[in-house]
């Protein structure tokens, strides 16, 4: 018999490579990656990046259609929301990036019918007001539009809400000690302030959130507008005066199904080599 020395093909369908990716075998190199595959690598990480990990194109697929898939939804069905599915993506939400890992954030899960309408009310309540004082008038229309929407999470059956807590870097520290007579660490503190880790951190949680109640099949909104009755909301909740409410995110079973669209990203990136 001869020693065959040359190269040798195997051809196996689609659905079969497929079918092993989603095995999550990614990380054996089979060495059958589809050419289409081996340029989304390349793209992804560059030919010359030998030792990153090779991208499942469909993990990534997963990923993209989760993310691309996900709405804000602002009409529920009445059904409950179980606990423990909100239990789970908050969860998931704590595994969000967070400055220094300190995990200043703080949640509390509001199902209670005539809690939610409290808010929703003292949120109307202001926005009213605002609606109704002479410097709106310039932007009526807008002024009345959102006006109209201020409140519509009292439908929703679940409300979450999402705070701060104490919590100040170590750098923060230093600048706070310096910051009286100090015109550098006064700087540094107002750049620091432009953009609170704790706000981020708690940004970042909300974000992972939206996407775990996506997955789970609820329909999620991200609420900042309730901020303008935060003293209120933060009386009604009862919450220790260090908790400071960044927002409130509303979810349920949706009832609608809206659609929205986003620049290309060329529009907002900018690559510096
Ligand atoms: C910081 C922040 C605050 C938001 N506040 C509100 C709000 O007060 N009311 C509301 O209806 N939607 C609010 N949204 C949802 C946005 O309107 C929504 O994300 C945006 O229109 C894009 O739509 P999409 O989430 O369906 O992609 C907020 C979103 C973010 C990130």
């Amino acid at each position: 018999m001869t020693e065959w020395k040359g190269p040798c093909f195997l051809v196996i369908p689609n659905q079969v490579l497929n079918l092993i990716q989603d095995l999550r075998f990614r990380d054996l190199d089979f060495g059958l990656m589809r050419q289409k595959e081996h340029l989304n690598h390349d793209c992804l990480f560059g030919k010359t990046e030998k030792h990153s990990r090779r991208v499942s194109h469909m993990e990534l697929q997963a990923l993209e259609k989760l993310v691309k898939g996900r709405r804000s939804l602002r009409k529920w069905k009445k059904e409950d929301v179980p606990d423990d599915l909100i239990k789970k993506a908050i969860e998931l939400a704590t595994w969000a990036p967070n400055g220094g890992n300190y995990q200043g954030w703080h949640f509390i899960v509001i199902k209670k019918k005539e809690i939610i309408v409290k808010m929703a009310d003292a949120v109307q309540s202001i926005s009213d007001r605002i609606a109704g004082w002479p410097e709106a008038k310039e932007w009526q229309g807008d002024v009345d539009r959102y006006r109209k929407n201020a409140s519509f999470f009292r439908n929703a059956p679940v409300v979450v809400a999402a705070f701060t807590g104490e919590y100040q870097s170590v750098m923060d520290k230093v600048l706070l000690a310096r910051e009286s007579f100090d015109p550098e660490a006064k700087q540094v503190l107002t750049f620091r302030r432009s953009a609170p880790t704790s706000i981020q951190s708690v940004a970042a949680a909300v974000a992972t959130m939206l996407l775990a109640f996506h997955q789970m099949g609820l329909g999620a909104v991200w609420l900042g507008a309730p901020l303008m009755a935060k003293g209120e909301i933060e009386a009604i909740l009862r919450v220790p005066a260090d908790f400071s409410l960044i927002c409130l995110v509303a979810v349920g079973y949706p009832d609608e199904s809206p659609q929205r669209d986003r620049k290309p990203v060329g529009e907002v990136i900018k690559f510096v080599y």
